[in-house]
């Protein structure tokens, strides 16, 4: 059965990247999640997308400017009428020990290095005993490599923005379990040999039915979605099938 990963949490209808879009998630029945990580100035691990705060927060400036204890006090959910803090990754590794998700941790040092992230993520991941419900991306593909190094019992898996060339001999040289690649660039042959060659494949960022079907079709491990409500609707209707 294909796995559903809520994007950002449930994005689709709630703020990104906050932990209410991840509670609603795992309340629609997604089987994971995705979000995005930055560090603080103080070296806390927090859960947003983009290296400042201006989008997705009432704040501006970059979240590594910022003491932990000021960038809580910035609304994560400045369109809707409940003031939500940005998440630390403890917040939600703490969470997940109520449920039984999957937690896809993207690294976000691909423009910063925030120097010590992936050790700093283990120890948090290791702490709450959650390796095996773990996996760590990355478009940083040496940060994949170093977070292998320091802990191979956590599920490692570089994302993509373009094809590759037989994607599984890649994986398999940095010792990636997995791969992450934009949806629309990988052909369902690459998808079949990458899954033959015992590599997961879970592509970003699907919301459109017909290719949430292709997904589902091809029998790939996961998708990551903005709307896992309608991931789980069309799910239902392939597992109906004789
Ligand atoms: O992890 C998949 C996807 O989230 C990567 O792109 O920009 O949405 O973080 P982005
Ligand atoms: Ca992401």
């Amino acid at each position: 059965m294909t796995q559903i990963f809520a994007h950002r949490g449930y994005s689709a209808s709630y703020a990104e990247n906050t932990m209410t879009a991840f509670m609603e998630a795992e309340k629609a029945g997604a089987d994971g999640l995705e979000l995005d990580v930055q560090l603080t100035k103080d070296g806390e691990v927090v859960v947003i997308h983009d290296e400042k705060v201006d989008r997705t927060t009432s704040g501006n400036g970059y979240v590594k400017d910022f003491l932990f204890k000021e960038l809580r006090k910035l609304n994560a959910n400045k369109k809707g009428l409940k003031k939500e803090p940005i998440p630390s990754l403890r917040e939600v590794l703490e969470w997940l020990q109520t449920n039984r998700m999957i937690c896809n941790i993207e690294l976000k040092n691909g423009l910063f290095p925030y120097e010590g992230m992936e050790e700093k993520v283990i120890r948090l991941v290791r702490s709450y005993k959650l390796e095996k419900r773990i996996v760590i991306s990355s478009f940083n593909h040496y940060s994949i490599v170093y977070s292998y190094r320091l802990a191979p019992e956590i599920e490692t898996a570089p994302l993509f923005y373009e094809g590759i060339y037989m994607p599984w001999v890649y994986a398999d040289s940095i010792r990636a379990k997995g791969i992450h690649p934009k949806f629309s660039l990988i052909s369902d042959e690459v998808i079949k040999s990458t899954l033959e060659n015992g590599i997961a494949v879970r592509p970003y960022t699907v919301n459109k039915d017909t290719d949430m079907q292709r997904f589902f079709k091809i029998g790939c491990t996961a998708f990551i979605t903005d709307d896992p409500v309608k991931a789980i609707k069309i799910r239902k209707k392939f597992e109906k099938r004789p």
